[in-house]
């Protein structure tokens, strides 16, 4: 996979196949231990004891389309490959977080990618979920709730172009403000 994007969309995937009503997004960097922690929280399915054992082994799936699944476990190379660690916790009808760190500085730490694009793309996919997205680096935060936006809009759906276009501009801007000049790869 080519960045830490696309991994996530892969997280955000499996959270809406489990049904979630809302599903949260934390990325925090801190230069100073030199880590970036991806979580990822939802509120569906879950899944009970012995198969979250096995759920990073890419044999492991409820896919019924095809027999493997490589969502988590490539997540989790991802991690390790940058020096980082992965956990996942699940409880059956609670929910699921997903936790992944990288070592910043890492030569094999996928750059972050266009985390705005999956965003917009998971709320234009299931504008009804309640989606989270919160950024940090020790300094400072930033926060989006796709709820708050949709209550501010009378009626107005968060897909109308305009709409989503915010959005767009708002998480963007985040992302800048957040990790410009903590990751190399975001120009502030
Ligand atoms: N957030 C989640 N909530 C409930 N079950 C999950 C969650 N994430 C993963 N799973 C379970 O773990 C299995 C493996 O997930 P994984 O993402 O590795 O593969 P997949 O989703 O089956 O296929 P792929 O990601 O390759 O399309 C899933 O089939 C699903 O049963
Ligand atoms: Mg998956």
């Amino acid at each position: 996979m080519r960045d830490l994007s696309l991994h996530l969309m892969d997280i955000l995937q499996n959270s809406i196949t489990a049904k979630a009503s809302k599903i949260e997004v934390k990325i925090s960097a801190d230069q100073v231990s030199d880590d970036i922690i991806f979580t990822v929280s939802d509120n569906g399915t879950g899944m009970d004891e012995d198969f979250l054992k096995q759920v990073t082994s890419p044999f492991t799936t409820t896919r019924t389309t095809r027999k493997i699944g490589l969502g988590v476990p490539l997540f989790k190379e991802a991690a390790e490959l940058a020096g980082g660690t992965f956990e996942i916790y699940s409880a059956k009808n609670q929910g699921t977080t997903v936790k992944a760190t990288f070592k910043i500085s890492h030569l094999d730490r996928l750059p972050l990618g266009d985390i705005t694009e999956t965003m917009v793309g998971v709320i234009l996919s299931k504008p009804e979920t309640q989606w989270v997205l919160q950024l940090s680096n020790k300094k400072d935060e930033f926060s989006f709730d796709s709820y708050e936006v949709i209550d501010k809009l009378g009626g107005v759906p968060i897909t109308e172009y305009e709409v989503i276009t915010w959005v767009k501009e708002y998480i963007d801007e985040g992302i800048k403000f957040i990790f410009g000049g903590v990751l190399h790869e975001i120009i502030s």
